[in-house]
């Protein structure tokens, strides 16, 4: 565009669809910001910021701190210390999530249309942890109601479950824009309200759907597929439980083969609930 030669209909229509292309499909303003005619301040991170982020000793926290301190422009949002003590102060999934849904420390909060706190049981022994709400979760204010989520139903109904018998979770309650995976800090800012929701839940098993879920969750930086399927003993907040990572839907979208993987983990989950006799 030049400033005697406005963009036509049709021009602006191929540029938002370039931007759509490009991931960028929410507004956060009414007017363009050049935000290269703004001056950067040179600044590194705020040591009163990082020091409650190194608090708590886990990759998902030491790969925020290690982010805040790699370039002089990158901002944390809230303060983990803070998000741990409201987490902790919930005493039921109700207020856990209206503590949530007011805590503004995520900036992901910022660009979403609204939390997606949960679905399923709360009262299940199953709880499933997905990585990020999408476009429809967004949109519906629940997870996994999209095209991974209705391949999820077919795999949790391939041995006899369905969402009135598991509980469904993801590591950050808010849709990263253009479905980017969340940061390190998003995840670690979300983290103790998860966490407080294992606890409050308090499921005998946990499945974990994808790599960043799985990281997040088992607090590792290993691979999700030498880790998938295998089977550990958690402890999450105050809770122990029997944990394995899987592959995420969305990956077995793209990916059919890997679907036989998917089934064996699946396969292993049901046996699992029988040898622990529950009721799923
Ligand atoms: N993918 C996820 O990880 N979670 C959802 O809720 C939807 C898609």
């Amino acid at each position: 565009m030049t400033e005697d030669h406005p963009l036509n209909r049709d021009e602006m229509l191929a540029v938002l669809d370039w931007y759509r292309a490009a991931g960028v499909d929410i507004a956060v303003g009414e007017e363009p910001v050049d935000r290269f005619a703004q001056r950067v301040p040179n600044r590194t991170a705020p040591a009163a910021v990082a020091s409650p982020v190194t608090a708590v000793d886990s990759p998902a926290v030491r790969r925020a701190a290690d982010s805040a301190s790699e370039g002089p422009t990158v901002l944390l949002g809230g303060d983990p210390a803070e998000a741990r003590a409201l987490a902790a102060s919930a005493t039921t999934l109700e207020q856990l999530e209206a503590l949530l849904g007011a805590y503004d420390g995520c900036g992901l909060k910022l660009r979403a249309t609204q939390l997606v706190f949960a679905d399923g049981n709360p009262q299940a022994d199953i709880m499933l942890i997905g990585e990020a709400p999408g476009a429809e979760e967004d949109h519906q204010g629940k997870p996994f109601v999209g095209k991974s989520g209705q391949l999820l139903d077919r795999m949790l109904k391939a041995i006899g479950l369905d969402r009135t018998r598991v509980y469904i979770a993801n590591t950050v309650p808010w849709r990263p824009p253009g479905n980017r995976t969340p940061t390190p800090e998003e995840m670690a800012l979300c983290l103790p309200f998860l966490h407080r929701q294992v606890e409050l839940v308090a499921p005998k098993i946990v499945m974990t759907l994808g790599g960043p879920a799985m990281q997040t969750i088992f607090d590792t930086t290993a691979g999700i597929i030498k880790m998938r399927g295998k089977w550990s003993t958690l402890s999450i907040g105050s809770r122990q439980v029997e944990a394995i990572p899987t592959l995420h839907p969305a990956y077995l979208l793209r990916n059919a083969r890997a679907k036989e993987q998917a089934w064996a983990d699946m396969l292993s989950l049901r046996m699992k609930i029988e040898a622990l006799g529950l009721d799923g």
